[in-house]
């Protein structure tokens, strides 16, 4: 079997543990393993240009090693201690001659992804791709793999991301048929590639993936969070002043609340339970007040990036700011960590997660029949799982719909049932 892996959507730490994972496994068990830069953007693009395979000559101990274990390795070698463009623009050559102009799915030894899982970011790269909304770009995409030979692949990204897998793999038959009526591929080809096998993991920093307890990257998030607010605690303290940070999470409140949590924060917005009173203001201001009257010093105030109030009207951290500083008198500041929040080193736990999904993700790529479904990866109760992926993309959605009729309670049970409530 021939599996590619790729990353979508926004990155999150962990995706280079999933790609290290998906091809050291892959060929453990016996698959050729490749990787499509640029998430679908990659995949629609395809391969332009001849591909020549890297032949390191023996004296070389690595390709010593190479050759033994049969892993032949490829252009892809020393990429990561390359320059970032040449991940993000298919134009530029690599600094040792090899050239990955053009060419967006590469074959991926075991070697080229060694240590990877220390790595933030993707470096397979990632983009958010319209082309591959639409019938033609899957048809590209669909066309670039069989090119290759690829029967399988593996997705790492968010819902979105994931219902783009989904389609695919729903499409397929109409897609190689599609391909073979414009003589674009062979009878054989045809017969060959009837079935695409699909896996989704879930790379996101915001947790908000029903059916699995945590998608990957969002405790290295947390804990950046976590890391941040503790240094605003102490100047807060310093100068008795108030703080409200804007935390990511999109739709989701998993980061904020778990930050508060996990930081003794005095107030949190998350999307999921919007504040109760009418208005919410002088809710907010009674508890702070309270807070400081049994002696706090300081003020954090979270506000997920998505939150709202039970009208659906979106809450500001510069408003909550304007509230505290003029019906509470605090000195108040606002900081929004933005895009620190997303990168950097992985920790622990998203490696650890990232490695056994991936192995589940290429067994499940193994046992996969036309009338299996596409699973998702997921995490519960410390098991890894495997879960129909539109279902889990289904239950997803069914979070956001039941925000947007206001029915928050059914929103809270179903992003989390067990815990959240
Ligand atoms: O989905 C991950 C996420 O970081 C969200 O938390 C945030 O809303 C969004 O992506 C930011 O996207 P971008 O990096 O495209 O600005």
């Amino acid at each position: 079997m021939k599996i590619a892996v790729l990353t979508s959507g926004g990155d999150s730490a962990g995706m280079n543990a999933v790609v290290r994972s998906v091809v050291k496994i892959g060929i453990l068990r016996g698959c050729e393993t490749w990787i499509v830069r640029e998430g679908y953007e990659g995949l629609v693009r395809g391969n332009t240009q001849d591909y020549v395979p890297y032949e390191a000559p023996l004296a070389d101990p690595i390709a010593a090693k190479r050759a033994r274990g049969g892993v032949k390795s490829t252009i892809f070698e020393n990429l990561r201690f390359g320059d970032g463009d040449l991940l993000r623009d298919g134009t530029l050559d690599h600094p040792n001659g090899r050239s990955l102009k053009g060419r967006y799915i590469v074959r991926a030894g075991f070697d080229d992804v060694r240590g990877w899982f220390a790595e933030g970011g993707t470096l397979i790269g990632t983009a958010r791709c319209k082309a591959f909304r639409t019938q033609e770009g899957r048809l590209a995409g669909a066309h670039n793999l069989i090119k290759e030979g690829i029967d399988a692949l593996v997705v790492c990204g968010g819902d979105g991301s994931l219902t783009g897998a989904d389609v695919f793999r729903a499409e397929w038959p109409t897609l190689i048929d599609t391909l073979l009526a414009q003589g674009l591929i062979t009878q054989e080809q045809h017969a060959k590639h009837g079935h695409l096998r699909i896996v989704g993991l879930v790379g996101s920093i915001d947790n908000d993936m029903s059916m699995t307890d945590l998608t990957i990257g969002a405790p290295t998030a947390l804990q950046r969070i976590c890391e941040a607010i503790d240094n605003i605690n102490s100047t807060a303290a310093s100068h008795s002043r108030a703080f409200v940070l804007e935390v990511m999470g999109r739709h989701c409140g998993w980061l904020a609340l778990l930050a508060g949590v996990s930081t003794g924060a005095d107030f949190i917005f998350i999307p999921e339970q919007p504040p109760q009173a009418n208005p919410w203001e002088d809710e907010l201001c009674e508890e702070i007040k309270r807070h400081r009257e049994i002696g706090k010093r300081k003020t954090i105030v979270i506000v997920a990036e998505g939150a709202h109030d039970a009208n659906l009207q979106p809450i500001r951290a510069e408003y909550v700011k304007d509230v505290l500083s003029e019906r509470l008198g605090l000195d108040t500041r606002v900081t929004t960590l933005g895009h620190t929040q997303r990168g950097g080193r992985p920790c622990a736990f998203d490696r650890i997660l990232p490695t056994l999904q991936g192995e589940e993700a290429v067994k499940a790529l193994l046992e996969s029949t036309p009338d299996t479904p596409s699973y998702m990866i997921g995490v519960r109760e410390n098991k890894i799982t495997r879960v129909p992926l539109m279902e889990a993309v289904a239950m997803t959605k069914a979070v956001a719909d039941a925000i947007t009729a206001k029915d928050f309670a059914k929103a809270m049970s179903l992003r989390d049932p067990e815990f959240l409530q």
